[in-house]
């Protein structure tokens, strides 16, 4: 499917508006009570705005200063909101902007901040390293709020004191490689956990003979998993509730999982009140109200367990480290008092959920999709595994470096596969110049992770899923999940890069071999193709995954799991 096809009305020619001032925002917000009736206002006074403008307007030829990128000519005032409000879902529609500009790089402007999305990976660079210390901090919208508790955690967290605090106690406490160590044996359980899963449902299938298989929901099987991972690691457990004997889900831990990929789809949704704070009650788009109930459920699972736990170390009931949450309530300042505050502990317990659960789970789906479409490519994937670890032992984190084809299949799912249209958006601290253009400070910096890893500019046939462009010379040489060059983006890179790139590389590997090296896997009966359509709202594969699952191994090693 051509992700870039959408229509767009906009206005030609593209010029450049200045900043407008947050004050001329509130001024209006005392004469408005919704959005529409402010757009009558505002174009009622058009006239005048724009005589106002024109006094600030900061002329490029005249100061000599760069142009604003290309974009829609904005409102006065409130900007090209009525694009976003207009033309959903959003990202479709800037990128079909894009592609009718034709250019790499945009600005549009969305109340009174310029929104910059970029699709080319020498700009991407300049932004992300050239000029990464002013491009380090990120907005502030009403689902990140939500989602990281008042700003006390890392990743969603602008600039400032309370990052560098949580960037360090996740770098020496939490996500060090002594403390990955100390959990692989808890990683190891749920690796087993989703053959066992899997093996159960092709023994328990209607077939009633192992050998016809199983149609596996891939898509519950990959979420689970990497939901049993950080919930194992955390808080040392599978399940909330009483689980299932097969080793699936129970209910606690769907709603669990599908709450925190509640959150993850509106952190940054282009609402109108991310930039213009004060229609913020109104709740226009009805997201407040999904954020909040989601927020409720995930925090009702975590609350009670992460209070209990700091009241037995403040009892002295527990005395020795088990998880994470142990870890983080263990953090010790300088002058040995705990570093962080319970509500700290919930935020990061939280966004470290958020931050686990989805990329390995989309890429491995994605994959899978892909490569049953391709069989000869799993083919080559599953011999990879039976050379490298045979058929008498399940694949460990310690064969991975081996695995060069498998990841880049894996690597290749992140590349075309992106489990959201832009990265992590970063706000610039001071005005820059890049790549020629004026970037005003208070930027929204959107890297596009479909335009550039579908950038046809530098990617041979880009929507084709093919591993082998990952492979210097052969199989060679090593191949990692990581893309410092920004050709395509998997962990990003520089001050804000992911935190999290062993432990994801390691979850997204285990599960995708896994899977491979524990089942053949075919399209169900009466289909001949999986459909590889992309869901309109959003980069998802638009129905879960359903494959036909075949135990490939000795059956002692399914059922001594
Ligand atoms: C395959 C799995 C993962 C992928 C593809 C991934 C990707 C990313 C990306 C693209 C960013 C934004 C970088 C930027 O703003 O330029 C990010 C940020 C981050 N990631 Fe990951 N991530 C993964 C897993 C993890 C895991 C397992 C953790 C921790 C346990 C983690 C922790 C973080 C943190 C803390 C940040 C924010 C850093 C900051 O803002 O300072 N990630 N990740």
């Amino acid at each position: 499917m051509d992700n870039f096809s959408t229509s767009t009305n906009i206005s030609f020619p593209f010029h450049q508006l200045p900043y407008w001032s947050s004050s001329h925002d509130f001024a209006i917000s005392i004469l408005l009570s919704s959005f529409h009736s402010a757009l009558v206002l505002v174009l009622l006074f058009a006239p005048l705005v724009f005589a106002k403008l024109k006094g600030s307007t900061r002329n490029d030829e005249e100061s000599n200063q760069a142009p604003l990128p290309p974009g829609p000519t904005p409102w006065p005032v409130i900007g090209n909101l009525p694009e976003i409000w207009k033309n959903k879902p959003v990202f479709r529609w800037i990128h079909g902007l894009m592609k009718q500009l034709d250019t790499d790089i945009a600005c549009i402007r969305l109340g009174n901040i310029h929104v910059i999305p970029v699709t080319s990976p020498e700009i991407a660079r300049e932004f992300l390293k050239k000029h990464d210390s002013v491009f380090a901090s990120r907005p502030i919208t009403m689902a990140t709020e939500y989602a990281s508790q008042g700003f006390l955690s890392t990743a969603l967290v602008p600039w400032g004191d309370q990052w560098k605090k949580m960037r360090k106690v996740l770098a020496s406490n939490i996500i060090s490689p002594a403390r990955l160590s100390w959990l692989l044996h808890k990683r190891t359980q749920e690796a087993d956990n989703l053959v066992r899963f899997i093996y159960n449902q092709c023994i328990n299938s209607e077939n009633d003979s192992i050998s016809n298989g199983s149609v596996i929901n891939l898509r519950l099987a990959v979420r689970q998993y990497t939901g049993n991972v950080i919930r194992r690691m955390m808080f040392n457990k599978r399940y909330f509730g009483k689980g299932k004997a097969d080793g699936g889900p129970g209910y606690e831990e769907e709603e669990h999982v599908e709450s925190l990929f509640t959150v993850l789809k509106h952190l940054y949704s282009f609402i109108l009140s991310d930039y213009v704070p004060w229609l913020r009650p109104l709740d226009l788009e009805g997201h407040e109200k999904i954020v909040s109930e989601a927020m409720k459920i995930v925090n009702g699972y975590h609350d009670s367990i992460i209070d209990e736990r700091v009241q037995q170390w403040r009892e002295g009931k527990k005395n020795e480290p088990d998880d994470l949450l142990d870890a983080f309530i263990l953090a010790k300042d300088s002058n040995g008092k705990p570093t962080l505050s319970v509500e700290e502990i919930k935020a990061q317990c939280t966004e470290l959920m958020l931050a686990t659960i989805d990329n390995p789970a989309n890429a491995a789906e994605w994959a899978m999709a892909e490569m049953l479409n391709k069989p000869e490519i799993l083919q080559k994937a599953s011999e990879e595994i039976d050379n490298v670890v045979g058929k008498d032992r399940l694949v460990q984190e310690a064969d991975i470096p081996k695995l060069n084809y498998v990841k880049a299949c894996a690597r290749e799912a992140f590349r075309l596969h992106p489990i959201a249209p832009f990265n992590i958006p970063h706000v610039s601290n001071a005005d820059a110049t890049v790549a020629g253009y004026f970037i005003p400070k208070g930027s929204h910096v959107l890297l596009s992770r479909t335009g550039l890893g579908r950038n046809p500019k530098i990617w041979d046939e880009p929507l084709e899923f093919k591993p082998e462009r990952h492979l210097k010379d052969g199989c060679g040489s090593k191949v990692d999940l990581t893309e410092t060059e920004l050709r395509f983006i998997s962990f990003s890179t520089g001050r804000r890069g992911c935190m999290g790139v062993a432990l994801g590389s390691e979850m997204t590997i285990m599960l995708f071999a896994r899977l491979i090296q524990g089942f053949t896997w075919n399209v169900p009966p009466n289909e001949s193709k999986i459909d590889l359509s992309e869901s309109e709202d959003d980069l998802f594969l638009a129905k879960p995954l359903h494959a036909l699952a075949k135990p490939r191994l000795p059956a002692a090693l399914y059922t001594q799991l």
